[in-house]
């Protein structure tokens, strides 16, 4: 099996290592920087720009890889799965249209509406041209959220209480937005906690991984600047301890219909990841946001339990076939701390050198940002090192993540907080805290 695998993170380099466990694989990789750990797993790659779509055609032309296997949202949003169909090599990942579940937060928002599947929250969609109505609408509600309409690396959506406080800000916001995007959304803020559920699916049957949850903030006890997530775990009874099975089950149950509601809207069957940014409320589980890959950090607690040949089940996404599979993720618990560049994410220090010292048997290194030079391995400015812990319980995995994590040497840090007992039991008194309220 020849694979091309897009992308150059350590989401990618995860994916990178699932498919490598079967030993005929031979993985060819299209990267926008030297990620050692992909390199190492890959037989040839090249270097270049996701907006390339061009090399991207002649490098998958060369090779004539058997499917290709796209990473990021960047390249699903420039349209190469429709690129690479257009060659004939399958890819696990939506075309251009279907990545409007992720590209476009008015489309997903308007999709469930128009499908009458619960998970939205109140919202309104403005134009420059509609947003005087804006000021009525916000008063229809206590706090609200800013979301631009479209792809901001997660840096766009504005939330009042922590990046603004006044519904006159929001307003500016939304004014700010509309100069460089053609639409903005403004939602009831939400109340919560909140999850990740990423699912594989053919466009037809679509399979829930275990619940994960993520940690934006850049600093221990949740507090700092928003990040692309500094670190995420997982349990080993496939829930998290503010979750409930029902909770799950309501998740799956709206990726379900999203599923069936995005065939009939485009025609297409979505073939790949579709990630559910959930919250559980007081009032049961709501959508936050769709991303049409997996999550960065968030691969890093599902893939190295996956108990099936991972390229069977690409195999089985692209032949529609899923349900022919039973897919198997083991009982552990898992937990992923990123150690990124000092001064992370607003003023990092840029191209410094890490030494990495030795990693315990069981913990995970996943290479993300950084670069392989001839004397040794150097951060750029963002997430540089996942180190993953996977074990029998949440503790145990915590300490092999936090023992990994500090073995890493150089201007970095990494919250040491993250899947501490402590940090868990203060998400679960807030969830009763929550349900209390309704009583
Ligand atoms: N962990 C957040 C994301 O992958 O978008």
């Amino acid at each position: 099996m020849k694979i091309l695998l897009i992308g150059s993170g350590a989401r990618e380099h995860v994916i990178a290592e699932t498919l490598k466990k079967n030993s005929n694989t031979q993985l060819y990789s299209y990267l926008k920087s030297k990620n050692p750990g992909i390199i190492s797993l890959s037989k040839d790659f090249e270097l270049g720009s996701y907006s390339d779509l061009d090399r991207i055609k002649r490098y998958a032309q060369k090779i004539k890889p058997d499917f290709a296997f796209i990473g990021p949202e960047g390249p699903l949003g420039n349209g190469v799965v429709d690129l690479l169909d257009e060659i004939g090599i399958p890819s696990i990942g939506p075309t251009k249209s279907l990545a409007r579940l992720e590209t476009s937060k008015s489309f997903t928002r308007l999709l469930l509406r128009k499908y009458k599947i619960s998970g939205n929250p109140k919202f309104e969609i403005f134009t420059k041209k509609k947003l005087h109505s804006a000021k009525l609408f916000l008063k229809e509600m206590e706090e609200c959220v800013v979301k631009p309409d479209g792809l901001t690396g997660g840096k766009g959506v504005k939330v009042q209480g922590d990046h603004f406080q006044t519904k006159r800000e929001a307003l500016d916001y939304c004014n700010e937005v509309l100069k460089t995007h053609p639409r903005v959304i403004v939602e009831e803020k939400m109340e919560g906690e909140e999850f990740s559920l990423q699912c594989l699916t053919d466009g037809k049957i679509v399979i829930a991984t275990p619940p994960v949850q993520d940690h934006k903030r850049a600093y221990v006890d949740d507090k700092g600047p928003n990040t692309g997530g500094m670190g995420s775990y997982s349990c080993e009874n496939h829930l998290l301890p503010f979750l409930t099975k029902r909770d799950v089950e309501d998740g799956l149950t709206i990726t379900k219909k999203v599923a069936g509601a995005l065939y009939k809207e485009t025609g297409e069957y979505y073939k790949g990841v579709m990630y559910a940014g959930l919250i559980v409320t007081k009032d049961g589980v709501k959508l936050v946001e769709y991303n049409a890959r997996f999550g960065d950090p968030e691969a890093m607690n599902v893939l190295p339990l996956l108990e099936n040949d991972f390229v069977d089940v690409c195999n089985s996404i692209i032949n529609q076939n899923l349900n022919k599979i039973k897919i198997k993720l083991q009982n552990k618990a898992t937990v992923c701390k990123y150690v990124v560049p000092k001064g992370y994410p607003d003023n990092p220090v840029r191209n410094k050198k890490i030494e990495i010292g030795k990693i315990q048997k069981g913990a995970g290194i996943y290479y993300a940002s950084v670069d392989q030079k001839d004397d040794g391995i150097y951060l750029t400015s963002s997430r540089g090192v996942a180190c993953l812990g996977i074990a029998d319980s949440l503790e145990k995995a915590e300490k092999i993540a936090e023992t990994a994590a500090k073995s890493i040497k150089g201007d970095v840090f990494h919250r040491e907080d993250i899947g501490t007992e402590k940090l868990v039991e203060k998400r679960v008194r807030h969830m009763e805290s929550l349900k209390n309220k309704k009583l």
